[in-house]
């Protein structure tokens, strides 16, 4: 894969995770999470991943977004392997590369209010100090995810599960980045919430040229979001191509599969 055609990308991606050792402490029971995953994101798209429970998908995004290491293989952010990158430009790619989980509320400290979960990424990262800037900023963010002002002094633990994905995306976008990685956000939500929350994140991506890697277990979501599609199956890619092609054309039985569950 050219790296360069990527503004997020990993190669070769093997995690291991150790279940048990002997009494030296060599691993004795292994299980292969992922293995040799190769996909990119490019500027402004949205990469699909697909896969039944179990397939690999979150250890997938959350090595690309660096919350935990790969046993092999390597990340690169615009190019540059994350491992190899200056404090500056490791920051920038922390900024840059942002979440959204599917339960919104555990993500968030129960003891903020709302204004302090948006103001907390803005002075972790060194993006700007409080005062009338951030406020006016905050506020701006929260009208965008179509919210009102005043959630701003409520808590987490008071807003409905749809009210608080809005947050999360407004605090994965205040601070301008580059690629969101979207896993599962919506399956905590009731159906018509996930609509909107789905087109909401559709308008976002129009208005700010974000690329996001989708993850889902629902083709049909997954096809209704992204422009490319990556079919995962016990830690391997097995079937990519655009959207179009792969839900129109599955060339696996098991992407096939995927699809006939679906449309039920
Ligand atoms: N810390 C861990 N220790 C051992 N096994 C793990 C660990 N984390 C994940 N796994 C295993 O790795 C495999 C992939 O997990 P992962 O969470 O990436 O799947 P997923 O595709 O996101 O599934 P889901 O759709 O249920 O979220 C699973 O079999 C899981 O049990
Ligand atoms: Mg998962």
């Amino acid at each position: 894969m050219n790296k360069e055609d990527y503004v997020l990308c990993g190669e070769n991606i093997y995690k291991e995770y150790i279940l048990a050792k002997n009494l030296i402490g060599k691993p004795i029971k292994v299980f292969k999470s992922v293995k040799g995953i190769e996909l990119g994101v490019k500027c402004g798209e949205t990469l699909g991943v697909v896969g039944e429970s179990g397939s690999g998908k979150s250890t997938t995004g959350e090595i690309l977004g660096d919350l935990q290491k790969p046993t092999s293989g390597n990340v690169y952010y615009m190019g540059k392997n994350i491992s190899e990158m200056t404090d500056e430009e490791y920051r920038k790619y922390r900024g840059d590369v942002q979440f959204i989980f599917q339960d919104p509320k555990s993500s968030m400290n129960p003891k903020f209010n709302i204004y302090e979960v948006l103001k907390e990424p803005l002075i972790t990262l060194g993006i700007m100090s409080e005062g009338e800037e951030m406020d006016n900023l905050i506020k701006d963010y929260i009208q965008k995810v179509g919210l009102d002002e005043d959630i701003l002094n409520k808590y987490p633990s008071r807003l409905s599960g749809g009210q608080c994905q809005r947050i999360a995306i407004a605090r994965a976008l205040i601070v301008r980045p580059k690629v969101i990685i979207c896993d599962e956000p919506v399956s905590a939500l009731d159906v018509s919430v996930q609509a909107q929350i789905l087109n909401l994140l559709r308008d976002l991506q129009k208005e700010l040229k974000i690329a996001y890697i989708f993850i889902s277990h629902d083709i049909g979501i997954v096809n209704y979001m992204s422009d490319r599609i990556a079919v995962m199956y016990l830690g391997e890619i097995i079937e990519t191509g655009t959207a179009d092609e792969v839900f129109a054309t599955p060339k696996e039985d098991y992407t096939k599969k995927l699809i006939s569950c679906a449309l039920i």
